[in-house]
C-alpha cells in the first residue's frame, strides 16, 4: 500500500504532530511535550479523525506519565485519572478517543511500581498506535473485496492516514481497491464547514496519484442521479450496537441519496469505533462547534452580522441506509 504522510510520530518522549489546520498549503510539525498541549490540539482539530484522535490521546496520557512527579503510586493513579478526564473533555463523539483512554487508564490502574509505571503507559500508547495501523491495513483488504471493477467511489470528509494515524478507513479501502485496478476515479465532497474533503482528502488523493474530482456537498445528489457514482464509502466516529452510525455532518444526507439512487453505501471503521454500550444512534452525543465555522470561511466572514446559525459536527445515519459496515474483523450487513 502506498505510504502516505503519517500525522503522529512518537520521538524521544515527545509527540510530533502534523498540524492539519495548516494543510494543504503548509506542512507544519508541532512538537508536543505535555498532555495539555495534546488536549488543545485535539480540541482545535490540529489532529482529527476518530482513530487519530484516539492515538493522540493515548500519547497524551503517555506524556503525562513521563512528566509525572507523583510521590507515590496512589498519587500517580490519581494524576492519570485527572489527565484522562482532561483529554476526554476535548471532543465528545469519537468513540475511539474514549476506547484509547480506557485502555491507558487500565494500564495506569494496574501499575504497582513507580520505576516502570511511565514506561508501561508509553508502551501501551505505542501498542494502540501499532494496532491501529494493522487494523487499517486489514480493513482495507477486506473492504476492497467489495469494490467492483471500473468503480467511481464517492467519499465524504477525510478518512485517510491523516484521520487514523495508520492507513485510513474509507480512504484506505479506496486506495487499496485502486491499487488492485478496480477504481477508475473518486469523487470527494468538500465537507463544509471545515473542508476536510477539499483540504485533506484532496491532498491525500493527489499524493496517492488517484484520479479524483472535488465537488461541493450540495452536488452529491446531482452526480448520483447522473449515474456517475458506483458506490459511497465513508468512515465513522461512533457506531451504536444496532449499526446506527455517527459520522461527519452530511453523511446521513448521502446515505438517503445513495438509497434513492440504488447505490451501495458502505461504512468503514475499526472495531474500536463500535460502542456496544449504546443501543441506537439516538444515544450518541453530537458535538456542537463554534458558529464562526458556519458564518465564516477561514478568517473571512460570509454571513451577515448577527445571524443565528447551527453547527452540529456530525449526524446519525440509521442502520437501514447502510449496505455494510467494514471492519478489520469482517463485513457486517444489517
Ligand atoms: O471532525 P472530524 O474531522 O474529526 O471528523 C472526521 C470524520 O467524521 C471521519 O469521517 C471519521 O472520524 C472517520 S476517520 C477515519
Amino acid at each position: 500500500m502506498s505510504e502516505l504522510m503519517q500525522p503522529l510520530v512518537w520521538h524521544n518522549t515527545k509527540l510530533r504532530m502534523l498540524d492539519q489546520t495548516q494543510l494543504p498549503h503548509r506542512e507544519v510539525w508541532l512538537e508536543l511535550a505535555g498532555y495539555r498541549d495534546v488536549a488543545g490540539a485535539i480540541r482545535d482539530m490540529r489532529v482529527r479523525g476518530a482513530p487519530a484522535i484516539g492515538v493522540a490521546a493515548a500519547y497524551g496520557m503517555a506524556l503525562g506519565a513521563v512528566a509525572s512527579r507523583a510521590g507515590s503510586i496512589a498519587d500517580f493513579k490519581r494524576e492519570m485519572a485527572d489527565i484522562s478526564k482532561t483529554l476526554a473533555g476535548t471532543r465528545p463523539t469519537a468513540r475511539n478517543l474514549f476506547a484509547a483512554l480506557e485502555r491507558m487508564q487500565a494500564v495506569a490502574e494496574r501499575a504497582d511500581n513507580m520505576a516502570v509505571a511511565a514506561r508501561s503507559l508509553v508502551d501501551e500508547a505505542i501498542a494502540i498506535h501499532e494496532e491501529q495501523k494493522a487494523a487499517d491495513y486489514r480493513l482495507a483488504d477486506i473492504g476492497a473485496s467489495l469494490i467492483k471493477p471500473d468503480s467511481t467511489i464517492l467519499t465524504h470528509c477525510n478518512t485517510g492516514p491523516l484521520a487514523t494515524a495508520g492507513g485510513g478507513t474509507a480512504l484506505g479501502v479506496i486506495i487499496r481497491a485502486y491499487e488492485q485496478g478496480k477504481v477508475k476515479g473518486v469523487i470527494a465532497t468538500e465537507t463544509r464547514p471545515l473542508f476536510q474533503g477539499a483540504r485533506l482528502t484532496a491532498w491525500e488523493l493527489k499524493q496517492a496519484g488517484i484520479p479524483f474530482k472535488l465537488i461541493t456537498d450540495s452536488m452529491a445528489g446531482y452526480v448520483m442521479s447522473k449515474g456517475l457514482i458506483s458506490a459511497v464509502i465513508v468512515g465513522a466516529d461512533r457506531i451504536a450496537a444496532n449499526g446506527d452510525t455517527a459520522n461527519k455532518i452530511g453523511t446521513y444526507t448521502l446515505s438517503v441519496l445513495a438509497q434513492e439512487s440504488g447505490l451501495p453505501f458502505y461504512v468503514a471503521a475499526p472495531v474500536s469505533t463500535i460502542d456496544d454500550s449504546i443501543a441506537t444512534g439516538n444515544e450518541i452525543v453530537i458535538e456542537e462547534r463554534s458558529l464562526d465555522e458556519v458564518t465564516c470561511i477561514g478568517e473571512a466572514r460570509v454571513a451577515v452580522d448577527g445571524v443565528e446559525a447551527m453547527n452540529p459536527a456530525f449526524d446519525i445515519t440509521p442502520a437501514k441506509y447502510i449496505t455494510a459496515i467494514i471492519t478489520e474483523q469482517g463485513i457486517k450487513t444489517s
